[in-house]
């Protein structure tokens, strides 16, 4: 029945796309990278099948490269306890790529697994797919890279291998990054912004951003800047990812309840607030800017009321600082 039901959804994905590509065949080294790619919105029923598209939906299996991938699921999803020696922050990678990493439009596992060997314009060379994974931990998770070859690079990316599996469809027309989200009508306004998050945002992520915990220390609700979040370096500071993900996903479980242009208004809102320093600081917030955030999608090194951002951070890496110190 599932099969049946996967079959006519891949035929359906398939008239949109044209046809079937080979991995080769589409990989370019060249194609543009989510952060700097602006297409139009998808048309309503093209992110329909979008939406429906699986991915290899079996059971990890139980055997020896099962216990692989699985760990690699654990690390997913609680990356402070499988990953700690490499995480600086209280986020978990599924926080961003949701339901586990397998959410078509979220950033899933199994669209970027295919998608890599690629170059990306961040380093400005071609990434493995593990050099991408390093990435989000230096970045997103503020912490440090496991090395190539590390059992965590290998576990993670045995559980995306394994989610990948078997889905031969270009995975830029089916879910791969964060579902891209046409301009606004207004230039995005950090006043308007405010009222969104303190409206929509601020009773599950707290009003100052830093998230929740229960009483167990465990995080309810992630920050969203703050020490605790994502560093200065991660794509989820560039407003335009931001806001993409905010509009397909949150509030929690209400995506798309958003309008477009709110959407643009609270992402510029979260990302005019302070976050650990990028790995990549030079020593100037102002030199930092020019090589590495020079983008209207970036606030950092621009003044938001009165404070230079990027200017007080603290150094990235979080946690791991104090661990080094003990
Ligand atoms: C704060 C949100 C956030 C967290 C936490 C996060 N990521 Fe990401 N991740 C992103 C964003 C945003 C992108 C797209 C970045 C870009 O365009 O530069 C991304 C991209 C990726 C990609 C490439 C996707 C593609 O299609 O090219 C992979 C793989 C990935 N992340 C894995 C991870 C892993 C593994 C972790 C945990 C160790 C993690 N991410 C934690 C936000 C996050
Ligand atoms: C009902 C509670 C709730 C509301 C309201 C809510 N969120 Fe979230 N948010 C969450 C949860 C839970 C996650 C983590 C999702 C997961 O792990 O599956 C999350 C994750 C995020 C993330 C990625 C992780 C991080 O810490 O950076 C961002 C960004 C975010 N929310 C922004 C917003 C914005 C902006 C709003 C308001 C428009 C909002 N959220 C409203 C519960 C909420």
């Amino acid at each position: 029945m599932m099969v049946y039901r996967s079959a006519i959804l891949i035929v359906g994905v398939l008239v949109i796309t044209g046809g079937t590509i080979t991995l080769s065949s589409w990989q370019s080294p060249t194609s543009p990278q989510p952060e700097t790619t602006q297409t139009p919105a998808q048309p309503a029923t093209a992110s329909v099948e979008r939406a429906s598209v699986p991915f290899n939906q079996a059971p990890i299996p139980d055997n020896e490269f099962g216990k692989i991938a699985e760990q690699g699921k654990m690390i997913f999803n609680n990356p402070s306890l499988y990953a700690s020696q490499y995480v600086g922050n209280s986020l978990t990678c599924s926080n961003c790529h949701l339901d586990s990493g397998t959410k078509a439009g979220s950033a899933p596992l199994w669209a970027a697994y295919v998608s890599y060997p690629a170059y990306r314009s961040k380093n400005n060379h071609v990434n493995s797919f593990q050099e991408r994974l390093q990435g989000c931990f230096r970045f997103s998770m503020n912490g440090k890279a496991p090395a190539l070859g590390s059992p965590e690079l290998v576990a993670l990316e045995s559980y995306a291998w394994w989610l990948a599996k078997g889905t031969a469809i270009n995975p830029d027309e089916i879910g791969r990054g964060f579902t891209k989200l046409s301009k606004p009508a207004k230039p995005a306004d950090y006043a308007r912004g405010q009222i969104v998050y303190q409206e929509r945002c601020a009773m599950c992520h707290a009003a100052d951003g830093s998230g929740q915990t229960d009483n167990n220390g465990h995080v309810t609700f992630p920050a969203l800047w703050g020490d605790k979040s994502f560093n200065w370096g991660a794509g989820m500071g560039s407003i335009t990812n931001a806001a993409a993900f905010i509009r397909a996903n949150m509030p929690y479980s209400q995506g798309n309840t958003l309008s477009i242009q709110q959407s643009w208004d609270v992402a510029l809102y979260m990302d005019s607030h302070d976050r650990p320093q990028d790995p990549r600081f030079t020593g100037s917030v102002e030199e930092t800017r020019q090589k590495y955030h020079n983008s209207a999608s970036s606030m950092y090194g621009k003044v938001v009321n009165g404070s230079l951002l990027g200017s007080v951070s603290t150094p990235s890496g979080g946690r791991l600082n104090e661990k080094e110190a003990q």
